[in-house]
């Protein structure tokens, strides 16, 4: 497997001990980031430190067992114990570090639930010498502070094989991906009708019309035992009295003081007065407004390292007994921009996450094929397409973006195509084969015909209306796509709990098989950006699993039916 061949590659080789291998490099910074010379001696960095799981293959086989339709144990997601036996390092590569560690003088502490990642403190003149690194200050015309990076990261041969990311060191992440997807509008006048108005193709999203669209119950829900996590990156934040005017405006059948519970972590303080980012609004207005019953709950993570806050959720969420049922997330970044040690790291954590029984739902980034955000700086003749991270990875389901009403197509902005990391997975290799076939030899973009590829399925994603700040607004982007089918998978969910079932956890195998039957296909429309003109090379939506709207968009009562299986 794609996951493990960094690991698999480095110890088969034969090492002698204290020579230094390198680990992960890139030849210069990603665009934006600048040089701003060495990093003075003393300065104290602090380094995460993934070590090897004992069993990640055991793992990814038993997920694939528990998430495939048919097995005698489908959805018999694992407790917390039964992932950490697999996630936890090995005796081996615990005394390996422990014993380098402390030859080092470096005092570690374990940071995470699963035992996998440790922490230490230390100069850097001593990093640059453990590591064969040169630590060098960098500056980004969107960052308010500097930060530390290396551009190559070696490790003592002895830890060859025990770790597998040092973080941070070569990941450059543009601050930019902080910000979500999002762009708004402001609404002069709140459009009368609150229905879909199917005559006009830009019409607003809400949502009374998301209910027509998908045929969403207005109240399904009995049980309270499943949960949404939303998580908020950059302080993002959202206004309870938003929520409440926004109800009083689209759900005038659900008590208007329903509300979402706010969880902290890594220090984070954003609160009303300082609210920077419409994400929070958009999710939690769209996962309340569709889903009033199940309890949303805001994740707000403090710092503005996104790799980190990222990481920092899966440990989160790994430390709770009782885990949400669904994790909606609106936020990417270039995928290269992570480095292949960090995105496999993370994927494994969205693995493991799914093996608990979340299922995890990333939108598919707003920049068409290249990349998350299509600005000024894009070069539309530039043909080698951006994969967008987490949703390339093959743990997640991919959320990308449609508009319009019979037919749905394919939204110009929705994120879509294939991992230059991650290869594609057993359950939609048949599908991606078929469209790969559709596309034409001279076909002029760049991209790996072998990676992942992504979205999974879409849903609308242009023009929907929020409450921001006491006034109404349109907002779009593959954030928007991502509460709604969160909200119908919380649906969902509370009636299998309610039939005593388990819940849908890991969803990409059921719906790339007998769940693929409740998507309606969307075949037509070209993700070539909203910057870039339409004749732009991009992907075309098709018949089957296409690289902008996966296998289409869904229908709630095929998905039930399908999701509740053999009576
Ligand atoms: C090592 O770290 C632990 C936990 O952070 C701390 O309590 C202890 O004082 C540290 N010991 C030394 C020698 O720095
Ligand atoms: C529906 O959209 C059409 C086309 O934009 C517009 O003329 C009409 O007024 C709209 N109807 C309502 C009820 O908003
Ligand atoms: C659902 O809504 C209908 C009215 O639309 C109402 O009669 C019914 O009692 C509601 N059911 C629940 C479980 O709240
Ligand atoms: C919401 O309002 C209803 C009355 O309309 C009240 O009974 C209920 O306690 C309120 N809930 C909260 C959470 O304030
Ligand atoms: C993009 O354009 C905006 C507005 O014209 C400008 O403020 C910004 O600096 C530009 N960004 C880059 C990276 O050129
Ligand atoms: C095109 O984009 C790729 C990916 O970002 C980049 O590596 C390459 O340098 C670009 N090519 C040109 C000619 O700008
Ligand atoms: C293409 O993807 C595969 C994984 O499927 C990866 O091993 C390979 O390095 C990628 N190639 C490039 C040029 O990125
Ligand atoms: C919110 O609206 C108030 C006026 O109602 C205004 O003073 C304030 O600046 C607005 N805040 C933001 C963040 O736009
Ligand atoms: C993208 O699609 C939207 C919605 O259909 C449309 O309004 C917009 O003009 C399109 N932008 C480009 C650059 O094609």
């Amino acid at each position: 497997m794609a996951f493990f061949k960094l690991l698999t590659f480095l110890s088969i080789i034969v090492l002698s001990a204290g020579r230094l291998v390198v680990h992960e490099s890139r030849a210069f910074a990603p665009h934006g980031f600048v040089r701003g010379g060495a990093a003075p001696a003393g300065h104290m960095l602090t380094l995460r430190v993934a070590l090897a799981s004992n069993n990640f293959a055991g793992l990814q086989d038993r997920l694939m067992t528990l998430s495939t339709p048919g097995s005698s144990e489908f959805r018999r997601w694992l407790s917390m114990d039964e992932v950490k036996s697999f996630v936890q390092p090995s005796p081996e590569t615990l005394a390996a570090f422990t014993t380098w560690a402390s030859a080092n003088g470096l005092n570690h502490t374990i940071v995470s639930p699963n035992s996998d990642w440790v922490s230490f403190t230390l100069p850097v003149s001593q990093a640059n010498q453990l590591f064969g690194a040169n630590f060098e200050v960098f500056t980004h015309l969107a960052m308010t502070t500097s930060i530390v990076r290396t551009l190559s990261v070696s490790l003592p041969s002895e830890l060859v094989g025990h770790v597998e990311v040092l973080y941070p060191t070569t990941q450059f992440v543009d601050p930019n991906s902080l910000l979500g997807h999002s762009t708004s509008v402001s609404l002069e006048q709140r459009l009368p009708t609150a229905s879909c108005n199917t005559s006009d193709p830009n019409g607003v999203m809400n949502p009374i019309c998301l209910q027509e669209l998908y045929g969403v119950p207005a109240n399904e829900t009995t049980k309270n035992t499943n949960t949404i996590l939303i998580p908020g990156y950059a302080g993002a934040f959202a206004q309870p009295s938003d929520l409440e005017l926004f109800l009083q405006l689209n759900r005038p059948d659900v008590p208007s003081n329903t509300t979402f519970t706010v969880t902290r972590i890594d220090g984070s303080s954003a609160s009303d007065p300082d609210f920077v980012g419409l994400e929070a609004v958009l999710d939690l207005q769209y996962t309340i407004g569709l889903a009033p019953k199940v309890p949303s709950v805001f994740l707000s993570v403090g710092g503005t390292d996104f790799p980190q806050a990222l990481l920092d959720t899966t440990t989160f969420i790994d430390g709770l007994e009782s885990p949400p049922s669904v994790l909606s997330t609106s936020y990417g970044a270039a995928e290269s921009t992570f480095g292949d040690s960090m995105a496999i790291k993370l994927c494994n954590a969205y693995m493991a996450l799914g093996a608990r029984g979340v299922s995890v739902l990333f939108g598919s980034g707003d920049g068409g094929v290249r990349g998350l955000h299509d600005d000024n700086t894009t070069d539309c003749s530039n043909n080698t397409f951006i994969p967008i991270f987490p949703t390339s990875c093959p743990y997640v389901t991919s959320i990308g973006g449609t508009a319009g009403f019979g037919p749905e197509v394919a939204l110009n902005l929705t994120g879509g195509g294939f991992s230059n990391i991650f290869a594609a997975p057993s359950y939609q290799t048949a599908a991606v084969a078929s469209y790969l076939d559709t596309i034409p030899a001279e076909f002029p973009g760049t991209f790996n015909r072998t990676g992942r590829g992504f979205p999974d399925i879409a849903l609308q994603a242009w023009n929907f209306e929020i409450v921001n700040n006491g006034t109404t607004s349109l907002i779009f982007g593959t954030s928007a796509g991502s509460p709604v089918f969160a909200a119908m998978l919380a649906m969902i969910n509370d009636r299998l709990v309610a039939a005593g079932k388990p819940t849908l956890g890991f969803l990409n195998p059921f719906i790339y098989s007998t769940g693929s039957a409740a998507f309606t296909d969307i075949t037509s429309g070209h993700n070539s950006g909203l910057v870039c003109p339409a004749s732009s090379v991009a992907f075309d939506a098709a018949v089957g699993w296409d690289a902008t709207t996966g296998i289409g968009t869904p229908r709630f009562a095929d998905l039930l039916t399908a999701a509740m299986g053999p009576a």
